[in-house]
């Protein structure tokens, strides 16, 4: 096994690994170590048998959870789901290309994953890449006034938030009301490394709790375009069939790219792990 640097921002490849044959618990722990220092794995060359598959292998970082978008569930697997170029909105049965805004997963519920896992079955032959952000650097380099004004703030995270006409995929009318807002600190402090970075995304971002609406507003749109207007902060992944990539949802931001056809077939199969109340 060799894992290197994909990119100076965040990211490792693995190479000279084969899932499908069980790890020992030197590898298994070499392995979590590199996703916790790089925020990022891609263990490249993968060729699972099924979803079954699959979600033992993300088992050995950590528990799949049930995915909250029950209507991209894969039958019999309800901790898995897939990503597909043939997705349909449950509601306007309108193709649609998720996560095109950047984002962290699920962080609209009062325990978001920690961490998200997507294995490429197939991809496109160009385009359909997703592009990442390391949110502690982007934390990191922010002024020092702009850190000690966001100190001990908190934002509420809602599905339901009004983003001027643009779209997220749908929810029930059941599994709205299984998501109501909740709240999470902007400055999050991993529980597993101590690091400290952004937690805040406009796809789910509704406003700064305790601050006047057009103050939070500003304040947040400043940090949305510091996140994500610096490229200095971001990792472009450029999908390999095979591909098995997790990601740290805790620190980071990730967008998919919605530039490939109908015609080009893509599917992923995705996972989530279960994480712990962000602070
Ligand atoms: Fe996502």
């Amino acid at each position: 096994m060799e894992i290197k640097p994909l990119n100076n921002v965040m990211g490792a490849e693995v190479s000279g690994l084969d899932l499908n044959k069980s790890l020992d618990q030197k590898t298994i722990g070499q392995l979590y170590q590199a996703f916790l220092d790089n925020l990022l794995l891609c263990i490249r060359n993968q060729n699972f048998p099924d979803v079954g598959a699959f979600l033992d292998t993300a088992k050995y970082f950590g528990i799949p959870k049930k995915q909250h978008m029950e209507s991209f569930r894969v039958e019999g697997h309800p901790e898995a789901g897939t990503v597909t170029s043939e997705d349909r909105d449950v509601n306007d049965g309108k193709r649609i290309i998720r996560g095109t805004m950047f984002h962290t997963d699920e962080s609209f519920i009062a325990v978001p994953p920690k961490a998200t896992i997507l294995y490429a079955v197939n991809v496109p032959s160009t385009g359909g890449d997703t592009r990442f952000i390391n949110m502690q650097a982007a934390y990191k380099a922010l002024p020092d006034t702009i850190k000690s004004d966001i100190q001990g703030l908190t934002a509420t995270h809602y599905y339901g938030k009004d983003r001027g006409g643009r779209k997220v995929p749908s929810l029930t009318a059941r599994q709205m009301r299984a998501t109501p807002p909740v709240s999470h600190p902007i400055i999050r402090t991993h529980d597993e490394t101590g690091a400290v970075g952004l937690y805040i995304h406009e796809t789910m971002t509704d406003y700064i709790d305790g601050m006047e609406p057009a103050q939070s507003e500003a304040l947040l749109q400043k940090l949305y375009a510091h996140c994500t207007e610096n490229t200095a902060f971001q990792y472009r992944h450029k999908w390999q069939k095979g591909d098995f990539v997790i990601w740290d949802d805790r620190a980071t931001l990730h967008a998919a790219t919605a530039d490939y056809g109908e015609e080009e077939k893509r599917l992923l199969y995705r996972t989530m792990l279960a994480g712990t109340p962000p602070y």
